[in-house]
C-alpha cells in the first residue's frame, strides 16, 4: 500500500527530501528486519551499523534540517514479535527497560533528534531519560507514547514489518479501548519521568482521549494517524466510496480540533500537497 511500505535507505532519504520540499520538516522511522536479524532480546536493536542507526546516518547526512524521531521499541527486533521481553510466555517489564535504554542510546548516537517509545513498558520513559542523559544526549528528546490503546487498526503496519506478535497479544501492555481515566495515570507517570511530548494512539477513534489529554497537560500533543485508519480512507476512495482529499483534510481537521498539536501521518505529503493548494496525486 503506498505509504505504508518499505524503503532502502537510499529511497528512504530520496521520499524524504521530497516530503522536506513539500514542507514536512519530520520524519519518523521504523525498522523491518529480516528473521534472522531477530532474537528474543532483540539484540540488533543495539547494533550501531543496524538498519534504522544507518537510515538515520544518512538522513541527518542528507538533510540535516529534518528532525528525524526513531522508534524505540524491541517488536521489530523480536523474534517473539512482542514489545517487551518475553519469558516463559510472559512479559517481563523490568527486563525489558535496560534494552530499552541502550536501543534509545545506540539511535541518540546515530544522530536522532527525538526517540518515540512505543512499547509501553511502565518506567521506560526515566531509564530511558537518565541513560541518554548519562550519554551526553540530554538535548535528545522524548515523544513517549504515553496513551497506546490495544487496537485492531495496526494490521497494516504490521504486515509491512512482519511484526506481529508470534504468540498472545499486547493487552498485558497496551491499553484497553474501554478505559478512558487509565490514561490520566499515564501522562502523571510519563510526565514525572521526563516526557517531551505525549502520544495518543490511534487517533481518529480517540478523539475524546486526545482532548482529555490535551486538557490534562501542558505538554504538546501528538496523534498517530495509523496504519489502519489510513487504510480504510485509502480503500474506501480506491473504491469510488470516499472522496480522498476532502476525507484526509477532514481527518486532519477533526485530529487538529480534538487537541493535537502533532500529527503522525503516512498521508503527510498528501496532506501538504493539499494545503499548498495543488492537486494531490498520492505516492
Ligand atoms: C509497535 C508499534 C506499532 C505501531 C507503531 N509502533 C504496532 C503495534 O503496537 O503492534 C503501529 C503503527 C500503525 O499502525 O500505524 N512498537
Amino acid at each position: 500500500m503506498p505509504g505504508v511500505s518499505r524503503h532502502s535507505v537510499d529511497r528512504l532519504v530520496r521520499q524524504a527530501r521530497h516530503a522536506f520540499d513539500l514542507g514536512i520538516v519530520a520524519v519518523a522511522l521504523f525498522p523491518a528486519l529480516s528473521e534472522d536479524e531477530k532474537d528474543p532480546e532483540g539484540t540488533e536493536s543495539c547494533n550501531p551499523d543496524g538498519l534504522l542507526q544507518r537510515a538515520v546516518r544518512a538522513l541527518k547526512r542528507e538533510l540535516p534540517d529534518m528532525l528525524v524521531i526513531t522508534d524505540v521499541a524491541l517488536d521489530p527486533y523480536s523474534s517473539d514479535g512482542h514489545d517487551g521481553l518475553l519469558i516463559d510466555g510472559r512479559i517481563d517489564n523490568d527486563r525489558t527497560l535496560p534494552i530499552l535504554a541502550s536501543m534509545a542510546v545506540a539511535q541518540a548516537q546515530a544522530g536522532a533528534d527525538l526517540v518515540a517509545p512505543s512499547d509501553m513498558m511502565d518506567g521506560r520513559i526515566r531509564a530511558i531519560r537518565t541513560a541518554l542523559d548519562a550519554a551526553g544526549f540530554s538535548s535528545v528528546g522524548i515523544c513517549s507514547y504515553c496513551v497506546k490503546y490495544a487496537s485492531a487498526l495496526y494490521g497494516p503496519f504490521r504486515d509491512a514489518l512482519d511484526s506481529a506478535p508470534k504468540s498472545g497479544d499486547k493487552r498485558t501492555y497496551q491499553m484497553d479501548p474501554a478505559n478512558r481515566r487509565e490514561c490520566l495515570r499515564e501522562i502523571e507517570l510519563d510526565e514525572a519521568e521526563g516526557a517531551d511530548i505525549l502520544m495518543v494512539k490511534p487517533g481518529l477513534h480517540y478523539l475524546d482521549i486526545v482532548r482529555l489529554v490535551r486538557d490534562q497537560s501542558r505538554l504538546p500533543v501528538a496523534a498517530y494517524h495509523v496504519s489502519g485508519e489510513y487504510a480504510m480512507l485509502k480503500a474506501a476512495s480506491a473504491q469510488g466510496w470516499l472522496d480522498y482529499d476532502r476525507s484526509l483534510l477532514e481527518t486532519m481537521l477533526c485530529l487538529r480540533r480534538a487537541g493535537a498539536d502533532l500529527v503522525f501521518t503516512y498521508a503527510a505529503c498528501d496532506v501538504a500537497r493539499l494545503l499548498a493548494g495543488t492537486s494531490t496525486a498520492s505516492d
